[in-house]
C-alpha cells in the first residue's frame, strides 16, 4: 500500500511538468530517468525457416499466451509469437515466395497483418482474415519489393490495440540481392530496436485500457526490445538500428544524449536516395526508419526520446545505453546512393480527400467491414490528402508505397522522403501524399486504410480499398457479403 502511494506521487510531478511547460522537450520522467542500464538488450531470435522442393520457403508463427520479466523480478502476462513477448524477426529476400503457418493458441479470435508488405489483399491479414483459437492461416506470396524493415502484428476489428499492447508484433526485414552494401549482420552491426511504452502495475502487470481515453495509453515504462531498462553493447565503428515505433499512441522524438549526428538511410517502405544527416528522427506508431551511427572506441552514450507539444509526445525520456568496445571492427564506408524513390504522379491524376473525424470516422464514416469505400485501378498513381481539424493522429496506408509531399504547404524533412507507408498528420493540418499503388486486383478483398493510433483504429477511424482490373472500377461491387466469417481459414 505504502508503495503504491508512493510510486503514485511519484508520479505526479512529472505529469504536471509535461502539461504545464508546453514540452519544451526537457520534462524529466518519473519511470525511465531512473534508468540503470542493467538489462542487456534483448534481441529477438531471427525465425527459422525450411525450403521445400517447390522452392516456397516455410516459416511458423504462434500466437501464444507467457510470462515475460519486464520489471525486474516481477512476471507480467503477455502475449506473444513463438514466445511470451513480441515475435521472431522474419528476415527474406527479394524474389523468394514465403509461406508462413500462423497458429492461433489465444482464447480469442485474431488476426496477423504484415505492415508494410505488398501483397494480394487476401495475404494482407486485415480484419477479413481472422484466425479463429486453434485454427491455422496460411498466407503466401512472392516478395516483390526494395530492401525494407516492415512488421507484423494482430489486426482483428476493434481488438487491435489490446492484442498489440498484450505483446504481440514482430519485424519483417526483406533485403535485396543486389542492394547498396550496408550493415547487415543481425545482432551484431544491424540491430532493431522496437520502442513500446507500457502502464506497469506494481506487481509489473500491464494495466490501463488502450480503448479509453483520447489516445488510449500513453506508459510511463518504454521498452526497447521488450526490455525494460536496457543497454547494448557494439563492436563495430558503425551501427545500423532498425526502429520501430510499435506503441499504440506514443510518438517518439529518438536523439542521443550527447546529440551527435547521425544519418537517416531508409524510411517505412524502402532506403532513401542518399543517407541524410540528422541530430533526431520523430517517429508515430507504424513508423519506421533506418539509421547508421559511428561510435568512438570505449565510448558510451545514451538514446532517449525528447519531449514535445503534441500530446501523444509528452516527456523526455531515456531509452537504452550504448556501449562501445574499446577496440572496434572497421566499418564499410557509408554509400552516397542509396535508391531511387520517385513516384512520378502523371498531370490530371486521381485526387481523393480523407478528411478524419474525431477519433472514429474517416470523411464521416465510421469504419464498416462490409463497406468498400474506394475503389482503385491497379498500377494507379495518385495524390491522396488526408486532413485533419483536430488532435494529433497518423495515417497508414496497406500495400502501397506513398511519398509524402506537402505537410501543410511545406516539404517534409529531408530525411522522411523516401518511401513511406505511414505518416504523421499533426493537429489541424493537411498532408499530400503520392501514393503508387500495386498490381494485385481482388475486387471481393478490401485493404484498410487507417490511423495507427490503435485507440483512434479499433474505434472506427479506419476505411477499405480494393484494387481491380483498370475500367473496371465501376462495375464491383461496393459491399461485401458476409463480411466478417469471409476469410476464416482452418
Ligand atoms: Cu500496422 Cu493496418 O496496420
Ligand atoms: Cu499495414
Ligand atoms: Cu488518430
Amino acid at each position: 500500500m505504502r508503495r503504491r502511494q508512493f510510486l503514485f506521487l511519484a508520479s505526479l510531478p512529472a505529469v504536471a511538468t509535461a502539461c504545464g511547460s508546453g514540452g519544451s522537450g526537457v520534462e524529466e520522467d518519473a519511470a525511465n530517468n531512473a534508468l540503470t542500464f542493467s538489462n542487456r538488450l534483448r534481441i529477438p531470435p531471427l525465425a527459422e525457416s525450411t525450403t521445400g522442393a517447390d522452392g516456397v520457403r516455410r516459416f511458423a508463427l504462434t500466437m501464444q499466451r507467457g510470462q515475460a520479466e519486464l520489471l525486474p523480478g516481477k512476471p507480467t502476462e503477455t502475449w506473444g509469437f513463438n514466445g511470451p513477448l513480441l515475435g521472431p524477426t522474419i528476415r527474406a529476400r527479394r524474389g523468394e515466395t514465403v509461406r508462413i503457418a500462423v497458429t492461433n493458441q489465444l482464447a480469442e479470435t485474431s488476426t496477423v497483418h504484415w505492415h508494410g508488405m505488398r501483397l494480394p489483399a487476401r495475404m494482407d491479414g486485415g480484419p477479413h482474415q481472422t484466425i479463429a483459437p486453434g485454427k491455422t492461416w496460411t498466407p503466401q506470396w512472392t516478395i516483390d519489393q526494395p530492401t525494407a524493415t516492415s512488421w507484423y502484428h494482430p489486426h482483428p476489428h476493434g481488438g487491435t490495440a489490446q492484442h498489440v499492447y498484450r505483446g504481440l508484433a514482430g519485424l519483417f526485414l526483406v533485403d535485396e540481392p543486389d542492394g547498396p552494401r550496408l550493415p547487415d549482420r543481425y545482432g551484431v552491426d544491424d540491430i532493431p530496436l522496437i520502442l513500446q511504452d507500457k502502464r506497469l502495475d506494481e506487481d509489473g502487470s500491464l494495466t490501463g485500457d488502450p480503448l479509453k481515453g483520447t489516445f488510449g495509453i500513453l506508459g510511463e515504462h518504454i521498452l526497447v526490445n521488450g526490455t525494460y531498462d536496457p543497454f547494448l553493447d557494439v563492436s563495430t565503428e558503425r551501427v545500423r538500428f532498425r526502429v520501430l515505433n510499435g506503441s499504440n499512441a506514443r510518438m517518439y522524438h529518438v536523439e542521443f544524449a550527447d546529440r551527435r549526428k547521425f544519418h537517416v538511410i531508409a524510411n517505412d517502405a524502402g532506403l532513401l536516395d542518399a543517407p541524410v544527416e540528422v541530430d533526431r528522427v520523430s517517429l508515430t506508431p507504424g513508423e519506421r526508419v533506418e539509421i547508421i551511427v559511428g561510435f568512438a572506441p570505449g565510448e558510451q552514450v545514451v538514446l532517449r526520446t525528447a519531449g514535445g507539444t503534441a500530446d501523444i509526445d509528452k516527456g523526455t525520456f531515456n531509452l537504452l545505453k550504448i556501449v562501445a568496445a574499446a577496440s572496434l571492427t572497421k566499418s564499410a564506408e557509408l554509400p552516397s546512393r542509396l535508391a531511387d524513390t520517385r513516384i512520378e504522379v502523371p498531370a490530371g491524376a486521381r485526387v481523393r480527400r480523407f478528411r478524419l473525424n474525431g477519433h472514429d470516422a474517416i470523411n464521416g464514416n465510421e469504419m464498416d467491414v462490409s463497406r468498400i469505400d474506394e475503389v482503385v485501378p491497379a498500377g494507379a498513381r495518385e495524390i491522396w490528402e488526408i486532413e485533419n481539424h483536430v488532435y494529433a493522429h497518423n495515417f497508414h496506408i496497406h500495400e502501397v508505397a506513398f511519398k509524402v509531399l506537402e505537410v501543410d504547404g511545406a516539404p517534409p524533412p529531408a530525411y522522411a522522403t523516401g518511401l513511406k507507408d505511414t505518416v504523421y498528420v499533426p493537429a489541424k493540418s493537411t498532408v499530400r501524399l503520392a501514393v503508387q499503388f500495386g498490381r494485385h486486383t481482388d475486387p471481393t478483398s478490401p485493404y484498410m486504410y487507417h490511423c495507427h493510433i490503435l485507440r483512434h483504429e479499433d474505434s472506427g477511424m479506419m476505411g477499405q480499398f480494393v484494387i481491380v482490373e483498370p475500367g473496371t472500377e465501376n462495375q464491383v461491387p461496393r459491399t461485401i457479403v458476409g463480411a466478417g466469417s469471409h476469410g476464416t481459414h482452418d
